[in-house]
Formats: structure tokens, C-alpha cells, sequence
């Protein structure tokens, strides 16, 4: 893959997302979203390759993964109006079947291309797949910790706006009411990721994605979370019970301590 292939994957990705673009204002802002999202995730996963000291070929491919990793999104909220997948569709499958269909990645040894249509199938997985090839796992590995730091951002600004002008589907339509389900805590006190069938509230979904850092693999991750002052900006948007301020030290004593050993 070279510098050239990068430029058309680009072309070709605006190409596509001006063709999903929403006459209704409140439902373009959700196409919106994810368009900027991607271009967060492909900075994300630049400065993670960079530390993780990927060569120059390497970090193409993992641009191209993050660029092509929501690309299921545009026809999930087209034909569903939701980015929830539990009511619509895989939004990870969809896009390797988008990125087949289409043959975007055609012009690529078709090595490289099995490597970045697995790393889009799998990024929104539960857990990491059962993969035994190193090179995917790989990619795999950093599209998920890129794409969380930056689903990280897009809620904290989702909470910090005023409610007309927020992108409906980021809340999964979950009711912003004051309650939290209690049986979320346990999740985090074995250090688990907390899963989305467990959910009732807003605040559910809050302490779902905090629990999203016992599922991050790189160090580099780590340091970005930290700098961006995420955990604390979501934790000081949930209601301050003794129950959340236990969990929210967890989660700060977990990612302190793969600050510091990795
Ligand atoms: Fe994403």
C-alpha cells in the first residue's frame, strides 16, 4: 500500500458520505458525527501506530482501517435512524460487506485487504476476536483503542451541550433520568467490561463506557485517556453516590496503574 492509495480511500470515503447527507437537520447531525468521527479515530490511531513504532507501510494500513471502521454507520442510521445495533445491524459487518460490495480496497494485494476488512468486521466486538493472525490482531487491537478514545470525546460533548443540539442516536434513545441499574458495579469491581444488554438509563450507558479502559491494550492509549481528561469529565456528569464515586476510584486506580507499568 502506498500514499496514493490513501488519497483515493479518502476521495472515495467523502464520495460516500455526501451521498447519505440528510435533508432533516436533526438527522444530518448524526451523519455529521460520524464523518467527523472518523477523521478523530484516524488521527487516534496515527499517534498510537507512532508509538507503537509501526513502519510507514503499517501506518497506512491502519489510517485506511480507521477511515473504513464506521462505514457500516451511514447505512445503519439511513435505514434504521439508530446507531444501536441490538435494533438494527451489526454496523462491523455491515461495513466489511460495504467495503467487499463496493471493492474499494481492490487496487490492494488482497493480503493487505482480508487484514483491514477483518479489523472493520471485528472493532465493534465485545471482546477481541479469536484471531490468530498477528498482522489483524494488530490492527484490530488499534482501531479499538483509537475508536473508544475518540467515542470518549463525542459523549462528553454530547453531555456538555445543550439538549436540542445534541445528535439523538449518540444517547441509544436511553432515558436521561437520575437512576443507575446497581448490578453495573460488580462489573467494574472484577474489572470487566460492562455489557450493553445490562443497560436501562443514560447513566448506565455512562458507566458502561468508563468500564470500556479494562478493554484498551495500549499503553499509548493509556497516556491519551489521561491527557484528555476523560474518566473525570464523565464521572463529574453522573450523579455523585457513594456507589459511583467507589467505582469511578477504580476505574482512576486501573488506568493509573497501566500509566505507569503498561
Ligand atoms: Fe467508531
Amino acid at each position: 500500500m502506498n500514499s496514493g492509495n490513501l488519497r483515493y480511500f479518502k476521495d472515495w470515503f467523502s464520495d460516500f458520505c455526501r451521498s447519505f447527507y440528510m435533508d432533516d437537520e436533526n438527522e444530518q447531525r448524526n451523519i455529521t458525527l460520524k464523518e467527523v468521527h472518523t477523521g478523530h479515530v484516524c488521527r487516534n490511531i496515527l499517534t498510537l501506530a507512532r508509538e507503537e513504532s509501526l513502519d510507514a507501510e503499517r501506518m497506512l494500513i491502519a489510517e485506511t482501517v480507521a477511515l473504513f471502521h464506521d462505514i457500516g454507520r451511514f447505512p445503519q442510521f439511513a435505514q434504521y435512524k439508530t446507531f444501536r445495533d441490538s435494533l438494527s445491524v451489526n454496523h462491523g459487518l455491515l461495513g466489511a460487506t460495504v467495503l467487499k460490495e463496493q471493492k474499494v480496497l481492490e487496487r490492494l494485494p488482497e493480503r493487505e485487504q482480508d487484514v483491514i476488512i477483518d479489523a472493520v468486521k471485528f472493532h465493534n466486538a465485545f471482546a477481541i476476536a479469536d484471531i490468530a493472525d498477528a498482522e489483524t490482531l494488530l490492527f484490530l487491537k488499534l482501531i479499538r483503542d483509537a475508536d473508544k478514545l475518540d467515542i470518549w470525546r463525542v459523549f462528553i460533548e454530547f453531555y456538555e451541550s445543550p439538549e436540542k443540539e445534541r445528535p439523538e442516536a449518540v444517547g441509544l434513545g436511553l432515558p436521561d433520568v437520575p437512576s443507575y441499574s446497581e448490578d453495573i458495579f460488580s462489573c467494574i469491581r472484577k474489572k470487566e467490561v460492562v455489557s450493553l444488554t445490562s443497560m436501562k438509563t443514560l447513566n448506565d450507558f455512562k458507566i458502561l463506557q468508563l468500564s470500556w479502559i479494562f478493554d484498551l491494550n495500549f499503553r499509548s492509549a493509556f497516556k491519551l485517556l489521561h491527557e484528555r481528561d476523560y474518566i473525570t469529565r464523565i464521572a463529574a456528569t453522573l450523579p455523585q453516590t457513594d456507589d459511583v464515586l467507589a467505582s469511578v476510584a477504580d476505574i482512576y486506580s486501573y488506568a493509573g496503574e497501566k500509566l505507569r507499568h503498561g
